[in-house]
């Protein structure tokens, strides 16, 4: 399998829940685990550890049931997860995860972030999961299967999976509320389109960035009442770190200098909540 560049990975990248029951062969398990081994920290500075969970025959059917509530068809492995509490221990586990993720589509397999349909206990004893860690999501890991269930195609057209919003919803030009067109982007259109075509939890998007100069600031505009049902595992703010992670890959792919700064603008984002900017180095 050869490696691609990281616009088209992320182009490639689609949640797929039908696997074909096969566990994936033991030296493509090696990279995997080789690529977890590197992948310890996000933008943050939050300490994450990534595991694989091979699953037996009987776990295999427990979890069918249990575990992702039938969501996720003939997969035995799993690529699971913990950061360390802390804050913005969500955003770091987006970024961290969003790169493993990105890593086996460049391997060719299927994933699906599981955040929502995901029983936590099971899994999280599989990992050992200590007191002062969060597990906020998992993703099965394996060959997609040629055709999708129904469940799968049902939770595809129940999220709209296939879209996205569009340009003026999500990229502003010096403030919010003045949309930035992507004609006018120049070489960041492919980097903002690369967050557009991210993953999100229900694809609500919560990602809005605003351009200022040669800086990028990331904010959350969340959906009220979304994370009520997780606690403590915000998934919107997980979702902003896979934004990060896409907004980062395809930058340095392009070329566009920076690197990630607490830099909050000066305008006032009203119920948009600032996480991070993309700097240009001086
Ligand atoms: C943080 C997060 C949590 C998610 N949780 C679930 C989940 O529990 N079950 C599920 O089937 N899909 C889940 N998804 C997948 C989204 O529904 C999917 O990314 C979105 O609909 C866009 O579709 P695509 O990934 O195929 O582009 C999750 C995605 C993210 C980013």
């Amino acid at each position: 399998m050869t490696v691609s560049s990281s616009l088209d990975v992320i182009r490639r990248r689609v949640s797929c829940r039908t696997y074909d029951g096969r566990v994936p062969d033991e030296s493509t398990k090696e990279r995997l685990r080789a690529f977890f081994r590197e992948n310890t920290g996000g933008p943050f500075g939050n300490l994450l550890r990534f595991e694989l969970i091979d699953l037996t025959e009987a776990e295999r059917a427990e979890l069918k049931l249990l575990g992702t509530y039938g969501v996720i068809r003939g997969a035995g492995l799993y690529i699971a997860g913990a950061v360390r509490k802390g804050p913005r221990a969500m955003e770091d586990y987006g970024y961290g995860m969003e790169r493993n993720i990105l890593f086996a589509t460049s391997l060719g397999l299927g994933t699906c972030w599981l955040g929502g349909t995901l029983n936590r206990a099971g899994f999280a004893r599989k990992i050992a999961l200590e007191q002062d860690e969060l597990m906020p999501a998992i993703s099965p890991v394996g060959t997609p299967a040629g055709k999708r269930s129904l469940t799968d195609r049902a939770f595809r057209f129940m999220a709209k999976s296939d879209r996205r919003k569009p340009w003026p919803e999500l990229f502003f030009d010096g403030r919010p509320g003045n949309p930035l067109a992507k004609e006018h982007a120049g070489p960041s259109a492919e980097a903002l389109e690369a967050v557009r075509i991210g993953p999100s939890a229900s694809n609500r998007q919560p990602w809005r960035v605003v351009r200022e100069g040669s800086n990028y600031h990331f904010f959350l505009q969340r959906t009220p009442g979304y994370d009520k049902l997780t606690g403590v595992i915000r998934l919107q703010e997980v979702d902003m770190g896979i934004a990060l992670c896409h907004f980062e890959a395809a930058a340095r792919e392009i070329g566009i200098p920076g690197s990630w700064k607490e830099a909050r603008p000066a305008f006032d984002s009203g119920t948009w909540e600032y996480v991070l900017s993309w700097m240009k180095s001086e």
